[in-house]
């Protein structure tokens, strides 16, 4: 812990904790909008995704925000700055999930950023760039398998072929469009020019056990790691449990399981992250030999070579393991995010918000879990600020933050986006 650092849990000096305990309550009224009774599961152009948005926009006008959804699906609130019109710094999250999530990835951002214009209203008029809040709403790619598809869409990178990917029940985007009332020939609306933004400001929990570890509150993101991720089938042959000898089985199940061992093996040896997160064996009968394996694999690393070169050796391997057992292995890339580096005038101003609430010389880490910064940063700068989060647990039910630290992580981004007004006069 650096001599700066504010010691774990204690209160922000003279910040009145009532915007981190207000964001705080906003996140459990966020959780209750969830297609699952059980856990929180909101996913993109859901019915609760369309609730979520309208809790939102109601948060962003009661802040005087102007106020509007896009045509991918996002929620937007802007407050003019000194003149109106002026290119806006854009702060935001997203507020979709994954099944059976926590209740702060991805919307503890949002909520905060509207803690920050709280703030800032009353002193709009003085402000160099118009502040706009986005709620992104598709970061996780739960849904349709590909993630990214909100900001993508901000960053004017929407693909065609998005439209035929199919949910799990066969729903394809373009259906799911329509019936969440978009209108698909006009999601390029979407598209945000640079030159009507300054920069994107991202707020986020840690997702990992660093700042825990290092005992601090806050931390700054240098890069945010690009994922790739693929559906892979191993098929085999479908037959009866009992009556096939070993010698005659190809059993897909079997040959699924070497994949997953190696898939963990291979990335510890080239100090890489893949995960396979989803497996189905079909036709799924107690006494039927597994004839075709479905599973995902998510591949991650620091660069986008070292990934790459991770996926090649995964492929290989799993190529030859299935063939010794005659089956075939096949792979089909799902969605691909490159690598960012976030901005460097930006990391300074998080690091100058951060040292305003008392650590001068913040944990510095690069983001292991992908976040709509990445597709953003093809338009405008991006900078991300970590709070911290218990056991650096996420994308499970028992994600936690403290009160103190969520207060932190509202006056550090405060005094960021005040820092970045400093430095454009
Ligand atoms: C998003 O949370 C991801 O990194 O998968
Ligand atoms: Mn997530
Ligand atoms: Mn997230």
């Amino acid at each position: 812990m650096s001599a700066q650092a504010p010691p774990a849990g204690a209160a922000p000096a003279g910040a009145p904790l009532a915007d981190a305990r207000r964001a705080l309550r906003r996140c459990d009224e966020l959780a209750g909008l969830s297609a699952s009774a059980q856990g929180v599961e909101r996913v993109h152009l859901s019915p609760e995704h369309a609730r979520a948005n309208a809790l939102a926009a109601g948060w962003m006008g009661e802040l005087g925000m102007r106020t509007w959804s896009d045509q991918a699906g996002n929620q937007w609130g802007r407050l003019e700055g000194r003149a109106p019109g002026l290119p806006a710094l854009v702060l935001g999250s997203h507020l979709d999930t994954v099944p059976d999530a926590g209740r702060y990835d991805g919307v503890l951002g949002v909520v905060s950023a509207l803690e920050v214009v709280r703030r800032l209203a009353p002193r709009a008029a003085s402000l160099p760039f118009a502040l706009e809040v986005v709620a992104f709403s598709d970061e996780e790619g739960t849904r349709f398998s590909t993630a990214l598809l909100g900001s993508s869409a901000v960053a004017g990178a929407w693909r065609e072929e998005w439209w035929e990917r199919t949910d799990r029940d066969g729903v394809s985007v373009r259906e799911a469009a329509e019936r969440f009332g978009l209108d698909p020939s006009r999601v390029h609306e979407a598209a945000r020019r640079p030159e009507d933004l300054v920069g994107y400001l991202e707020l986020h929990i840690e997702q990992g056990p660093l700042l825990e570890a290092a005992d601090r509150p806050l931390g700054v993101v240098t890069s945010i790691a690009g994922a790739r991720r693929f559906t892979a089938r191993v098929l085999g042959e479908a037959r009866h449990a009992g009556g096939t000898p070993y010698p005659r089985r190809r059993d897909a199940l079997v040959g699924a399981a070497e994949v997953v061992l190696a898939v963990e093996r291979l990335a510890v040896e080239a100090d890489g992250i893949a995960t396979v997160g989803r497996l189905q064996a079909h036709p799924g009968g107690v006494n039927v030999v597994p004839g075709l394996v479905e599973l995902s694999l998510d591949v991650r690393a620091e660069h986008d070579e070292d990934r790459d070169a991770l996926v090649e050796r995964i492929s290989e391997h799993a190529q030859r393991s299935c063939a010794a057992r005659r089956l075939t292995f096949e792979l089909t890339e799902t969605h691909t995010a490159a690598g960012v580096r976030c901005d460097e005038e930006l990391q300074a101003s998080v690091v100058a918000g951060i040292a305003a609430t008392g650590d001068g010389a913040p944990l510095r880490t690069w983001s292991r879990a992908g976040h709509d910064a990445m597709a953003v940063a093809a338009i405008t700068p991006v900078a991300m600020l970590f709070v911290r989060c218990a056991d650096g647990i996420s994308h499970a039910p028992q994600e936690s933050v403290t009160l103190e630290d969520v207060a932190h992580g509202i006056d550090a981004f405060e005094a960021a986006v005040l820092d970045v007004a400093r430095r454009r006069g």
